[in-house]
């Protein structure tokens, strides 16, 4: 520890009363687990990793955990109708129920927070099998969403206990996506500055970056968005409401589609975008699309890149720069009947903002999607 650091200590203890490690896993609650697995094997290249469900001795819902690198997904599917994860997907259709996250200690964490406020979605509950002991606790954020604590230090198994090793023959390839880069969740009218001070005095969180509406409008539409990070920087939650335009914000649409708030999309960082995007594509993910004389004026918007124009332009792949550097990135269509939850691919080149020059063209690519489906 430098002297700095030493004298800047109670501070920095109060900044980051919860240290994160990062995101630990996604849980998605859907209409079919099994199903959705095999989609986001095909589709994303992620690979088999645990189960658990009725020959596991669970007796309500069946749950597939898949990984890539490090990201990891668990697809939870209930057994019968009136339960928890039924009423969830009854009310949201297929979306994200858990943003969990790595901590050293996982009571600690479900102490600190409820303290500050939040309000506790798990108590701290210990898990044991014959690979060692996971703590996990948890808190509720906006809508139904939660973030459970896990500490797994103590965990040699293969996910958690309560999982068996799932090994199917059928294992496709990755496509080289990495880690969660941020999640995004979207609020109610008027509820983004709500949340923002949660993350702040809850979890400790810093607000990185603001856009109002100024930043993210359209001809038609406009939203707001408030970034906060944690200490470290790990774990980064954009929070967006939406703001008044002429016709209906993308906001608007998940909130009437999802009915209610909840995570809009996942950032998935790969090393190679145009590898990664080639390769999803081909393998049906479906991306929107920007007019192509967006790449007209590219180079004098951010300058001299490693990346050749034309694979960015053939697959839609958007650039942007700050002051550390330049970003690459792309956003899938809703990977749902619903127009509500879908990604970003992202590739991270010194960049550490999230694409402020391309909010426009992409938000009018979203609105050509929503009026086709009625809804701008
Ligand atoms: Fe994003």
């Amino acid at each position: 520890m430098s002297i700095e650091t030493l004298t800047d200590r109670n501070h920095s203890v109060q900044q980051d009363f919860l240290p994160l490690e990062g995101t630990d896993y996604v849980e998605f609650y859907v209409g079919n687990a099994k199903q959705a697995a095999h989609y986001y094997k095909t589709a994303f290249g992620f690979q088999s990793l645990a189960y658990a469900g009725p020959e596991t001795g669970v007796k309500d819902r069946a749950s597939y955990v898949l990984q890539q690198n490090k990201l990891t997904f668990v697809f939870t599917t209930p057994l019968r109708s009136r339960n928890p994860v039924a009423d969830h997907i009854y009310k949201h259709g297929d979306g994200i129920k858990v943003l969990a996250l790595r901590v050293d200690d996982a009571t600690d964490a479900w102490e600190q927070t409820t303290l500050c406020g939040a309000k506790s979605y798990m108590q701290p509950v210990t898990l044991t099998d014959e690979h060692g002991t996971v703590v996990m606790s948890g808190i509720h954020t906006y809508g139904d969403t939660v973030h459970v604590f896990v500490e797994r230090k103590n965990y040699q198994g293969v996910f958690m206990p309560g999982y068996q090793p799932w090994k199917p023959n059928y294992a496709p390839t990755e496509t080289g996506l990495q880690y969660v880069d941020h999640c995004v969740g979207n609020v109610g009218w008027n509820q983004m500055n709500k949340w923002v001070k949660f993350y702040e005095e809850v979890m400790g969180f810093k607000n990185i970056l603001s856009f109002d509406d100024n930043d993210i409008s359209t001809e038609y539409s406009a939203l707001m968005s408030k970034v906060m990070s944690n200490g470290n920087g790990y774990v980064k939650f954009p929070i967006n409401e939406p703001a008044e335009g002429k016709k209906k914000s993308q906001v608007e649409e998940y909130l009437d589609f999802y009915d209610g708030e909840g995570c809009q999309h996942v950032a998935l960082a790969t090393h190679d975008i145009v590898a990664t995007v080639t390769d999803l594509r081909d393998r049906g993910v479906e991306f929107l699309k920007v007019p192509s004389s967006y790449y007209d004026d590219l180079f004098s918007r951010v300058g001299k890149i490693e990346e050749d124009i034309q694979p960015l332009k053939e697959l839609g792949i958007l650039v942007d720069r700050d002051e550390e550097g330049y970003l690459l990135q792309i956003f899938t269509k809703p990977v749902e009947d619903r127009p509500t939850l879908f990604f970003e691919i992202i590739q991270r080149k010194g960049a550490k903002s999230f694409g402020k020059g391309n909010f426009k063209a992409l938000f009018e690519a979203i609105e050509r999607e929503q009026a086709l489906r009625g809804n701008l």
